[in-house]
Parts: structure tokens; sequence; C-alpha cells
């Protein structure tokens, strides 16, 4: 079985190589951004003739939240061309597209878990160039998995974990929000729920959640970061309002993944024991 990784060189990139060893009846490619832009359809094609991928995990995207407020067309071109260009290509090679997708397609007014049927309402760029980067896959590809997931963090590239251990290294006290509400998704346990579906061999296509299990404010997940690193830190909890973004975030995010769970028998970790698992 062959898998092709786009966007290897980004944070869930870098979490499927990690465990790529672990999975001998996959071979892998993964592509970096200069080996495959995906905003560029002959790019995707020629590597396609050469590795034709059973499956195509895409984990390129634009990431940048806030800076996409003011750069809309770069976002929307990674993020909707990006994703309409693979499908067309998953199409024509008859590939399995496992394409990532976030929490930030909904606006946050629910307080109860969002399922897979509720009604996307993005506040900002980002969101609406990943909501309508879903809606391409599901008008021109079969065969595709949308993986809606929220809070990546790992120990490759930027997240908030290490922005936060970071911080904590230059300052004695640190303010952070404590009114939006979602879960951390530990990249590998994201990239382990992306190979379980592949090896399943299932093909029950459509949108599904994932992040890790339970609930937290990001002043709690701050908090739960330093107590595991052993950081000293005086943290403040503040509201949204104290600290002001370029893009709105949504103010409950939190995932209901009975569907994933149900369909691949895919157990996510609590998000306090999925921070205990990360190496640093
Ligand atoms: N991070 C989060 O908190 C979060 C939350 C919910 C959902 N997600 C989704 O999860 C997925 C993975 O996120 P991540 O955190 O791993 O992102 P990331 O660390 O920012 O990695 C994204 C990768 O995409 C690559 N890329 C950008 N433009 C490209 C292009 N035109 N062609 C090919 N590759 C390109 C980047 O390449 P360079 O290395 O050249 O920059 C980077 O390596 C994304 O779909 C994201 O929307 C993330």
């Amino acid at each position: 079985m062959v898998v092709l990784v786009t966007g290897a060189a980004g944070q869930l990139g870098q979490s499927i190589q990690a465990i790529a060893k672990n999975y001998p009846e996959i071979t892998f490619f993964f592509a970096t951004s200069t080996e495959i832009d995906i905003t560029n359809k002959e790019n995707i094609t020629d590597f396609f003739l050469k590795v034709k991928p059973d499956y195509c995990i895409n984990a390129a995207a634009y990431t940048a939240v806030d800076k996409a407020e003011s750069e809309p067309e770069k976002a929307y071109s990674i993020n909707v061309t990006g994703a309409q260009y693979l499908a067309e290509v998953c199409k024509d090679f008859d590939t399995v597209l496992l394409h990532i997708s976030t929490d930030f397609v909904f606006d946050g007014n629910k307080d109860t878990p969002y399922t897979e049927e509720d009604q996307p309402n993005p506040t900002g760029v980002y969101g609406q160039t990943k909501l309508e980067g879903e809606q391409v896959i599901q008008q021109i590809a079969e065969k595709y998995y949308i993986i809606r997931t929220s809070w990546v963090y790992s120990e490759f590239g930027n997240n908030f974990m290490k922005t936060m251990l970071r911080l904590a290294s230059e300052r004695d006290t640190l303010n952070v929000v404590n009114d939006q509400i979602g879960t951390p998704t530990y990249a590998v346990d994201l990239a382990k729920a992306l190979l379980q579906i592949i090896t399943s061999a299932k093909e029950n296509y459509g949108i599904y959640n994932f992040s890790n299990e339970g609930v937290c404010s990001w002043f709690d997940f701050a908090k739960k970061i330093f107590e595991v690193n052993g950081v000293t830190i005086e943290l403040n909890p503040i509201p949204t309002s104290a600290y002001p973004t370029p893009a709105k975030r949504p103010k409950y995010s939190v995932l209901d993944k009975s569907k994933i769970t149900t369909v691949f028998k895919i157990e996510a970790n609590s998000w306090e024991k999925a921070l205990l698992t990360v190496k640093i």
C-alpha cells in the first residue's frame, strides 16, 4: 500500500514521519512544499505519476490564522485551490484523499460538542478557506475523508505548547485566555488516527471529527503544559477581550468524536494523558 503525505515538513507531516516505521505494510512518500506545491496541479500530477499512491494525506495548509486576515488570497490559494487540485488528481488516479480540516469552521456559539452534521459558520478568513476547501473536495472527490481537528500541538513545528514553553523561559509572568473552550490534539495521536483509518481498509467516506478527549481552556492547557514540564511561572487567566487578535476565535469548539469511534473504533487519549506522551 502506497501512502503519499503532502506538507511533510509541517507538524502533522513530521508526526506521521515519526510513526511511519510502525506501519511496515505501508510504503510512505513524504513530500515537502518544495517537492509538491499543492497550488500547482502539474506538480501534483507529476508526483502521482511517479509514486501512484493508494492514499494521499493532505497535511499541507495555510495555517496562520491571524495573518490570513491580511493575506486572504494566499490562504485561499493553498486551502481552497490546493484542496481542489488534490481532489481532482486523486479522482484521476483513484486515490483516497485524507484531508485535514478544523474546528474553526464553526462559530463557537454552541455549548455542547460539535458533530459532523452541525452547520459551519466560520468567523475568519482561515476558517472560511478551510470550509471552502472541504466543500470543493466533497464536490469533486468520491473517495475522501475530511478529518476536522482542533488545537494541534506536538514537539514539531510551531504550536501553542512550544510558544508557552518559550515565553516561560523569557518571562516571570504570563496571561492566557480562559474563556475559549476546546480540546487539544496531540499531532502524533492525529497521525495514528489517520493511519488507523487507512489500515482499516473501510470505505466509509465522509467527514469525521478527531481530537483528544476532554475539555479545557487555553489557560488550563498552559497550566498543564507547565506542570508536566516542571516549569514554575506566575500564570494569570484573562478574558479574550484583554487579548485582541486580528481573527476572531470560536468561544467553544469541542468536537464530538462518537462517529470516528463507532465507525473506526478509534479511541482518543484524554488531552492530559496525551500531553504526558510528548517527547520534548
Ligand atoms: N495547528 C492547529 O492548531 C490546527 C488546528 C486544526 C486543524 N489544523 C489543520 O491540520 C492540518 C495540519 O496542520 P499543521 O499544524 O501540521 O500545519 P503546519 O505545521 O503549519 O504545516 C503546514 C505545512 O503545509 C505546507 N504548505 C504550505 N503551503 C503549501 C503548498 N502550497 N504546497 C505544499 N505544502 C504547503 C507548509 O510548508 P512549509 O514547510 O514550506 O511552510 C507546512 O509544512 C492543516 O490542514 C490545518 O489546517 C491545524
